[in-house]
């Protein structure tokens, strides 16, 4: 039986990082919303339980709550802020509102003679943020750790097996809150903690084979991470019953089409059924003479999704269709929400009267990081796994105004220059996004004893975790130097290299 926490969502903007965190220490996790019901849970068979954080307050009458029945079930429960706050107002504790929010790195004093706190320094720097806090722990409930406001930061009813920490062990603020969620994971749990990410991959294949039967499948195939990934797990687990959709709308990066199909179709490692659909010439007619950025947008969308379409239909009934939404994705369509709304969502809006009954989506669960380790897990070879983020619309937004064959090819050729020079001097293990756009600014230019009256590309490179913020990259100028030279000298059409150097915000990454 594989050990399983059930990560019980309240809302709280940490939620995926604690399931994270658990398959960190190697138990697999899960996040589920909190509504869902006892019977479901009991079906679930978790290992332990763990109440997020969340921005209600227990008195409000429509705050998230749990079955009180939870916690006799003897199942390890962990309450954290918002969940800890619940566990003991369902069973008989006092909590208050504070007059001042407990915010921040706050010392924490701890008993480390408890199971949750062993190893733990006595006194400890934890991430606080709550303005209800538990002022009385329920009957049963020993308190074992507080700070100079918060009489009880930590309580535990051992017989029981209930937990709750009033701050956040899962952020890494919380100095040694990694050490306390192994004690519950480890001490409490008795987890073996031997679960890794060929696990996932296995119990994946395991539990797509039995979903699927002898149905068909399709897959939307960009060669970005998360689709390459979703469509190797399927075809792993259900070979030729898959067929994938690969569409170049010949605003790819130099080459890429031909790498996608290297990779996934009939000459590459795996048996699947591939369609690549050249569409370059048709995506060029619908954007001729467009000029606005979100306007690109949206005919690129609406074209992919007609292409699309037009092949689904070819291939007949089909019944299912994978996605390769991961959880940021989840997060930013709002948990619980239909499959369907997810559709549109994550693939730029792939239609739902297409004929399939379900939507499969292996990657649900996981990180980018995680996707990345799946990848690497299932063969994917590296320079796919480790692939930059690539925008949907492509290089139709790299190209300010109109966007044509031509200003397509020179925007290929300066990139692929970049890159090759990028991965040269080991800069794309710094940059996190890099790319060449082009501008729509032509100026003079001498080459030889020729004028030229070229356009201008716009060299950008950023660092960033999440892609929300970013600095620019503080490339070498040599680099640059070097860049620059070979872009004027080797794409005739550009004769002038400019840097980007303004960080999100206030620009964008992307240039439009
Ligand atoms: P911005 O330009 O908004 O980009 O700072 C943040 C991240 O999102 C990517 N991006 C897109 N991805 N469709 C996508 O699939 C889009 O229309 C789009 N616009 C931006 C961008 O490459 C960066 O990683």
């Amino acid at each position: 039986m594989r050990e399983n926490i059930i990560v019980l969502d309240f809302g709280g903007q940490y939620n995926q990082l604690i399931a994270r965190r658990v398959r960190e220490l190697s138990v697999y996790s899960e996040v589920i919303s909190s509504d869902t019901s006892i019977e479901e849970i009991k079906k679930m068979n978790p290992t332990g339980i763990i109440l997020t954080g969340g921005p209600a307050s227990v008195y409000d009458e429509d705050s998230p709550k749990c079955d009180p029945e939870l916690f006799n079930l003897g199942i390890p429960v962990l309450g954290i802020c918002y969940g800890a706050q619940l566990m003991n107002y369902l069973l008989g504790g006092t909590v208050k509102k504070a007059e001042v929010r407990e915010y921040g790195h706050t010392d924490v004093d701890v008993d480390n003679s408890t199971t949750l706190f062993k190893g733990v320094s006595d006194k400890t720097v934890c991430w606080m943020s709550h303005t209800v806090y538990i002022a009385e722990a329920a009957p049963g409930f020993t308190v074992t750790a507080h700070t100079s406001v918060c009489p009880v930061a930590a309580a535990q009813n051992e017989d029981k097996k209930l937990y709750c920490v009033q701050f956040h062990p899962e952020v890494s603020h919380t100095v040694e809150g990694m050490k306390m969620l192994e004690n519950f994971l480890k001490e409490v749990c008795h987890c073996k903690c031997d679960w890794k990410m060929d696990s996932f991959v296995e119990t994946s294949i395991a539990q797509i084979r039995e979903r699927v039967g002898n149905g068909r499948v399709l897959c939307a195939l960009s060669g970005g991470v998360d689709s390459s990934v979703a469509a190797v797990l399927l075809s792993k687990a259900v070979g030729k019953q898959l067929t994938c959709v690969f569409v170049d709308h010949g605003l790819l990066r130099k080459n890429e089409g031909d790498e996608v199909e290297a990779v996934f179709g009939p000459n590459g490692p795996y048996d699947l059924n591939f369609i690549r659909v050249n569409a370059q010439q048709r995506f060029y007619d619908k954007l001729a003479g467009v000029e606005e950025p979100e306007k690109k947008r949206k005919i690129i969308g609406e074209e992919f999704i007609r292409v699309f379409e037009e092949e689904a239909k070819k291939i007949g009934a089909v019944d299912f269709l994978v996605q390769g939404t991961i959880y940021p994705d989840v997060i930013e369509s709002g948990l619980g929400k239909s499959a369907v709304i997810k559709s549109h969502h994550n693939v730029g809006g792939l239609p739902d009267y297409v004929d399939f009954k379900e939507i499969i989506e292996p990657l649900r669960l996981l990180f980018k990081d995680e996707v990345r380790k799946a990848g690497l897990e299932l063969g994917i070879p590296e320079n796919l796994v480790f692939r930059q983020p690539f925008p949907g619309p492509g290089l139709a937004i790299r190209i300010i105004g109109e966007v044509t064959e031509q200003k397509v090819k020179l925007v290929q050729d300066a990139d692929y220059i970049f890159r090759q020079e990028m991965a040269r001097s080991g800069y794309d293990k710094v940059a996190n996004q890099f790319f060449v756009a082009l501008s729509n600014m032509r100026s003079v230019g001498c080459m030889g004893d020729e004028r030229t009256y070229d356009y201008a590309c716009v060299i950008r490179a950023v660092t960033t975790t999440d892609f929300m913020t970013a600095e620019f990259a503080e490339l070498p100028w040599s680099l640059i130097g070097r860049v620059s030279s070979r872009i004027v000298n080797e794409v005739k059409g550009i004769n002038r290299v400019l840097y980007d150097c303004t960080g999100k915000p206030p620009a964008t990454i992307e240039l439009e």
